[in-house]
């Protein structure tokens, strides 16, 4: 993939998505990110543009910035991802790669959130199930914290597990590494997912326990 090729990011106006667009804007990538609305898009655009120091980034509606790039990235919440996959499903281009970052989390007042597990055994899988075989879904960023990852005045102190058909993992891979700290790791299948998803609920837990914001993963041996 030409380092010119865009990334989308959908839901790249908070949390997550924006502060993937921060890293990856700083590492020389162009970015365009996705929202419901597009004032909301060109407006995020603009500021991870302006703290980043560079014009690398632009912002459209979700279905625009899918339809022009090879890698997109989902970054919404598990309670929008059918309809958001339904309605691409018909604007990706063929052979593209749909990067699932999403856990399905439920918080009980004042308790710790849940694995709500869907169906097909978790949001990867039932975003594969949506989009169907023409697209390769693979499963990253999961148990990665925004908090991390929009601070960039640090690396991010992490191992990234991979999940996926491989060599749409390995171009997934390509684009994680450019993050300063990352050490991205592949797994296998996209069943992995069921498993990396729910790290997040360890991850939240340690946060909590530790007073941190960004409890992340490294991996020995290997
Ligand atoms: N935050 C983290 O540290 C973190 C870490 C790992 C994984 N994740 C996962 O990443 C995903 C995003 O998390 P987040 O914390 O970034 O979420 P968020 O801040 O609540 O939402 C991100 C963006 O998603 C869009 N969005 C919200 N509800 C939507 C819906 N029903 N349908 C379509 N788009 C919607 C919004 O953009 P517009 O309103 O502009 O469309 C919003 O700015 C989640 O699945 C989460 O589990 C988060």
């Amino acid at each position: 993939m030409s380092p010119e090729q865009p990334i989308a990011i959908l839901g790249g106006t908070a949390g997550l998505g924006r502060a993937l667009a921060m890293r990856l804007v700083a590492a020389g990538r162009r970015v365009v990110i996705g929202s419901r609305v597009k004032e909301r898009a060109e407006k995020a655009a603009g500021d991870v543009n302006k703290l980043v120091g560079v014009e690398l980034a632009s912002g459209d509606l979700n279905e625009s910035a899918a339809s022009v790039c090879d890698i997109v990235f989902f970054a919404v919440p598990f309670a929008g991802l059918y309809q958001l996959a339904k309605a691409l499903k018909k604007v990706l281009k063929s052979g593209a790669i749909a990067v699932s970052c999403v856990v399905p989390l439920e918080s009980d007042v004042g308790g710790t959130p849940e694995y709500l597990e869907p169906s097909n055994g978790s949001a990867a899988e039932a975003l594969q199930a949506t989009l169907g075989n023409e697209i390769k879904v693979v499963s990253a960023l999961t148990y990665v914290s925004a908090h991390a990852l929009e601070d960039l005045s640090n690396p991010v102190d992490c191992d990234i597990v991979v999940c996926g058909e491989r060599e749409a993992s390995q171009r997934v891979m390509e684009i994680l590494s450019l993050i300063s700290g990352v050490r991205p790791l592949y797994v296998g299948g996209l069943k992995y997912s069921r498993i990396t998803e729910r790290l997040t609920v360890l991850l939240i837990g340690l946060n909590r326990q530790y007073n941190s914001d960004r409890a992340g993963i490294r991996f020995t041996y290997i």
